[in-house]
This record gives structure tokens, C-alpha cells and sequence, in this order.
């Protein structure tokens, strides 16, 4: 039987008490922590596989009380050393994406087998003086934190090589590790339910930290093949995540179910919606107003009001409650006295635990933007004064040139038409230095070109990812009509376009920005966008008299930054 044609009891419909099930395939669960119930849903959904279908979740926090009656099983760690995994690695542990360059990388994981190797080699890599573009300084300072925060406690716990699951719902405890270590069990056991195991649901917690839109994390890294190739043997992901402001859109994009619970934001609720695959949606306010246990389910061509019957609670109760004939029962934890104050804080704990992380989340790529903008102070400083130290040292020169001068009997505005013939002269007398003075006009002249080039290739690697999509494909096609690049690129339809104000603002983000730096040109007149870059590469390093070859170059260069492959 084809897998997709499994489904699932969810719960019962808000209104009608209708039951609804939902198909077994990737889903998204959203909500506020404490107040959606996103937890007891999944919890739920494990419980009610298939016959011998195995689920795995994972417990992040300490505190945390989740899936009860799971199987608790030892957390997995394999090491892996290929280049997009350390890739993946690298990137998580400078918090951003970066452009590190493949040969890199390749090389430094050229032999190894485990991430300790990796580390020494990118150290020696590092330190053997070869520059990062731009970056150098911060980079190794962010790797270096990175690899010593997880290679201790890699060492420190104990993980199992392998991954017995038993069918229903299991649990991997991983409250005692940091949220890097976190990152490689998961991505390992993700790794491993995809290539060893089949019918399985795997969990994925807190997705905006572990499955990042901007950056690289090795959990997306294994959720990205789950993607590809998982649904052959019937593995899927279920992703948890209080917010999807940060969540990977690639990954969103795949999920086909979505719950949607209660939110406090409008523009997370407009987010959320913008991300549902179903035309019929709600209205936001209505998700404000959602209670616990409530959700707006969309699958395949509907989307219903659900209170989704957790594990611990009959038909009949929860029948009851979403026909609102009955309050919301009190969660297990919650019954008694005593468990009721405790399970209360803890939650209100877990609660605010994660609103800190998201915030946290977003303070650190603050930080890690204004570190890279004082990088870029630092070095026009620097480069600045080079370029004071190089004007004294002409000064010099000048001085000694007009002293040769006064020796020749040349002094100023004594008429001369031969010029040429005097510097000769003037060369010819100055023991040694001939090759000085000659070469320095060409020297400047390469300095003076070489950082028009740096400016250049600043501004192409400035653009936003999908200012270099619609780069990208101007270049593939030479020229376009404006309405056809938006629609190729960003995939908009024909009604959206002709909405002015979207229009504007598809102008104002995506192509002005393409035009500003030369890369392309606007022929308002006929509704057309032309790619100029190598005619703009070429007219400003004109004036450097380049060989066609240096000119070529440059244009190669500024390609391949933006010929990079759109990431899946
Ligand atoms: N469908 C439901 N019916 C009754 N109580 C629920 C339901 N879903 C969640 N709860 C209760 O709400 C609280 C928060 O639920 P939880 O699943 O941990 O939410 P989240 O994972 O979104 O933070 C718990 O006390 C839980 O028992
Ligand atoms: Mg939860």
C-alpha cells in the first residue's frame, strides 16, 4: 500500500464534532509554547500510527514534561566528515550564512574521520596566515568557540553508534546537552531513520533553532535529504516550532499538513497563513481567539477547525468539547493539587524559556551583523592609511625629483617642450632608481584597478539572495520583460503583478537594487530589464587600461557570486 494513503485520527471538528483524520506525510505544527498544545497534538499523532510505524521525539529542556510512556532511547551520534556536513557545521557555528569557499573546506576535511581532525586541520588552515576574504578574524574566533563547546561534551557523554527504535513513540533525552550537541544527535539520528529505518515519524523540535532559514545547521542539512528522499520509505518529519519567522522555507515548502494554533502576532499569523497550502484559510483574528487544544487544520484541499483529542482523553469527552458543551479538560499533568502548581510553573517556565531563545536567536544575528559591519570599518580604516603612508612616501619622491630638476638647471616655468627627454635625463642620473620610478606608475595604476574590482564584487556579493535569483536568471537570459522575471524568479502570479503596490515594492527591493549596481539596465519605455554586467565591469576599469583577459576575469568572478546554486 502506498504509504500516503495512511491516515491519521486528529481529533474532532469545532461546530459539527465531525472526526477528522489527517494524512500521513511532512507536517508543521505552530502555536504559542503553553497555549496552543503542540506538544499533547504530536504526542497524539505518535501514538495513533500505523500499525509497526516507529516515531521518534526529542526532548530539548530539563524541565520538559512530554510524551509520556514513550521508549527512551540513547542518543545517537555519528560522526561525518564529508564537506557539505562540515559545511552545514561551519555555517551553524558562525550563526549566519557565509560564502565559505568549497575548496576550502574540502580540504580540510581531506582524510579525516573524525570532527576533532577537522578542527585541527581547519586551525592549521587557518592559522597558516592564508586570508578569508574580509572575514578572517571573526571567522576563526566563532570556529574555534564552536568546535571546543562540542568535541568536550562528545566526549564526555556517552552516545550509541545505532538506533533501535521500537514501534509507536520513542524519546531521546537531550536535556543535558548544549543546543550544538543537540543539533548533531538529531541531525545523526535523522541521518539514520533515512538511510536504515522506514516507517517512521521523526519529531523535529523547536524547528526555527534547529531547521534555520539564513543559516546552516546540520539538522537541516539531514531534514533537506529526509525531504528528497525519506518519502520512498516512508519517513516524515513533523516539525514543532512556536514560530516560522526563522524556519528554512525550502523545508516549509515540503510539508503538506499544517496545524496551525493559537498566536499572539499579526505577523506571525500572516506568515503562517501566507504558508498554508490551501486556498480556504482563516481569518487572524480567529487565530488570536484559538484555546488550548484548538487548531486551524489544512491538508490537501481543506481547512478546518479542529480540538485535536489528546492521548490521555475519550471520544466522547473530546466529541463534547468540540461541539462547546464542555470546557477544555485539565491536561494529566495538571490533575491534583500539588502537580498542578508544579506542572503550571514548569510550563510557564518552558514558555518563557523559549520566548528568551527566539529573542536570544535574533539578538545574536544582530550581533553577528554589526561584527561583520565593524570587520568592514576596520578594514577601510586600515586600507586608508596605507594609502596616507603611500601618498608621503610620493611626496618624497616628488621632493627628490624637483631637487633632480634644480641640479639639471630646470626650474619652474622655464619653458620645455620635452618633457619625455627630461625625465629620461632625470632617470638616467639617479643611480638605482630608475626601475623605482617607473614601476610605481604601474603599481598604482593595478593598486587603484584591483580595488575598483574589490568594489565591484562587493557590490554583487551585497545583493540579498533573491536580488542574485533575479540576477542570475537576467543573466541566463540576456533580457526580459520585467513581469516575466518576477513571474520565472519568484514564481508570483499574474493577478499579484498587476496589483500596483506590489509591483512597487517588487521594483524597489528586487530590481532596483540590480540596476543600482550596473548588473542590469531598465528600459522603462519597452517594460524591459537588460544584463549589463560585463559592459558596467568593463567601462569602469577602463580608465585602468586592463588586458581583456583581467576584464574577463573580473566578469567571471562577479558570476559565479551569483551563479551559485540556489539552496534546496
Ligand atoms: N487538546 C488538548 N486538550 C486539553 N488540554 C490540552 C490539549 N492540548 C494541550 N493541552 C494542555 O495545555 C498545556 C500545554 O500543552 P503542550 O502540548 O505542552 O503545549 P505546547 O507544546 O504548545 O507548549 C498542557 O497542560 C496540556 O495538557
Ligand atoms: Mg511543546
Amino acid at each position: 500500500m502506498p504509504s500516503k494513503d495512511y491516515r491519521i485520527h486528529l481529533g474532532f471538528e469545532v461546530g459539527t464534532g465531525e472526526a477528522v483524520d489527517i494524512p500521513l506525510h511532512h507536517a508543521v505544527l505552530t502555536g504559542l509554547t503553553r497555549l496552543s498544545g503542540k506538544t499533547t497534538a504530536a504526542e497524539a499523532i505518535m501514538k495513533r500510527l500505523p500499525d509497526g510505524f516507529k516515531a521518534l521525539a526529542f526532548k530539548t529542556k530539563r524541565g520538559e514534561i512530554a510524551f509520556t510512556g514513550a521508549q527512551p532511547v540513547v542518543p545517537l551520534f555519528r560522526a561525518r566528515t564529508d564537506w557539505e556536513y562540515v559545511q552545514s557545521l561551519l555555517e551553524a557555528a558562525m550563526k549566519e550564512r557565509m560564502k565559505f569557499e568549497r575548496s576550502w573546506i574540502i580540504k580540510a576535511v581531506k582524510g579525516t574521520t573524525t570532527l576533532q581532525e577537522v578542527y585541527s586541520n581547519i586551525k592549521g588552515e587557518l592559522e597558516s596566515g592564508k586570508r578569508l576574504r574580509g572575514l578572517d578574524e571573526s571567522v576563526w574566533t566563532n570556529l574555534a568557540a564552536y568546535f571546543e563547546k562540542i568535541l568536550p561534551q562528545l566526549e564526555a557523554h556517552p552516545f550509541a553508534d545505532s538506533l533501535e527504535l521500537h514501534p509507536g513513540p520513542n524519546l531521546m533525552d537531550l536535556g543535558h546537552l548544549s543546543e550544538e550537541v543537540q543539533a548533531l544527535v538529531i541531525a545523526s539520528s535523522l541521518e539514520y531513520v533515512w538511510q536504515q529505518g522506514k516507517d517512521t515519524l521523526v519529531v523535529i523540535p523547536e524547528a526555527w533553532r534547529f531547521v534555520p532559514q539564513q543559516r546552516g545547521n546540520p539538522v537541516k542539512w539531514a531534514a533537506q535529504h529526509v525531504i528528497r528522499e525519506g518519502g520512498a520509505v516512508g519517513v516524515y518529519l513533523l516539525l514543532d516550532s512556536q514560530d516560522i519567522a526563522g524556519v528554512d522555507k525550502a523545508v516549509l515548502k515540503s510539508c503538506d499538513i499544517w496545524l496551525l494554533g493559537r498566536q499572539r502576532e499579526w505577523n506571525e499569523i500572516a506568515r503562517v497563513l501566507k504558508q498554508l497550502p490551501t486556498r480556504e484559510r482563516p481569518r487572524p483574528d480567529e487565530v488570536m481567539k484559538l484555546a488550548v487544544g484548538h487548531f486551524f487544520v489544512a491538508a490537501g484541499d481543506w481547512c478546518r477547525q479542529v480540538y485535536v483529542q489528546p492521548a490521555w482523553l475519550d471520544c466522547q469527552t473530546a466529541v463534547a468539547v468540540a461541539r462547546g458543551e464542555t470546557e477544555v479538560p485539565a491536561g494529566p499533568e495538571l490533575e491534583g493539587e500539588a502537580p498542578m502548581v508544579i506542572g503550571d510553573i514548569e510550563g510557564r517556565l518552558e514558555a518563557a524559556e523559549e520566548e528568551r531563545d527566539v529573542l536570544r536567536g535574533k539578538v545574536a544575528t544582530l550581533e553577528q551583523q554589526l561584527e561583520v559591519r565593524m570587520n568592514e570599518v576596520r578594514e577601510l580604516t586600515s586600507s586608508l592609511e596605507a594609502q596616507v603612508e603611500r601618498l608621503a612616501g610620493m611626496q618624497e619622491g616628488v621632493k627628490t625629483l624637483r631637487r633632480a630638476f634644480q641640479l639639471l638647471g630646470i626650474s619652474r616655468g622655464s619653458a620645455s617642450g620635452d618633457i619625455d627627454g627630461i625625465v629620461a635625463e632625470v632617470v638616467k642620473r639617479m643611480p638605482g632608481r630608475e626601475t623605482y620610478v617607473l614601476e610605481a606608475k604601474e603599481f598604482i595604476l593595478k593598486d587603484y584597478q584591483q580595488r575598483e574590482v574589490n568594489r565591484i564584487l562587493d557590490a554583487v556579493s551585497g545583493l540579498t539572495a533573491e536580488q542574485k535569483d533575479l540576477l542570475r536568471f537576467i543573466a541566463g537570459v540576456g533580457k526580459v520583460e520585467r513581469r516575466e522575471a518576477a513571474r520565472a524568479v519568484f514564481a508570483h502570479s499574474p493577478s499579484s503583478f498587476s496589483n500596483r503596490t506590489w509591483g512597487d515594492r517588487w521594483n524597489k527591493e528586487r530590481l532596483i537594487p540590480v540596476v543600482d549596481i550596473g548588473a542590469a539596465t531598465w528600459d522603462s519605455k519597452h517594460g524591459m530589464v537588460i544584463y549589463s554586467l560585463p559592459e558596467t565591469i568593463k567601462g569602469r576599469l577602463e580608465v585602468y587600461r586592463p588586458t581583456p583577459q583581467e576584464v574577463e576575469q573580473v566578469v567571471a568572478a562577479a558570476e559565479t557570486i551569483f551563479a551559485k546554486e540556489k539552496v534546496a
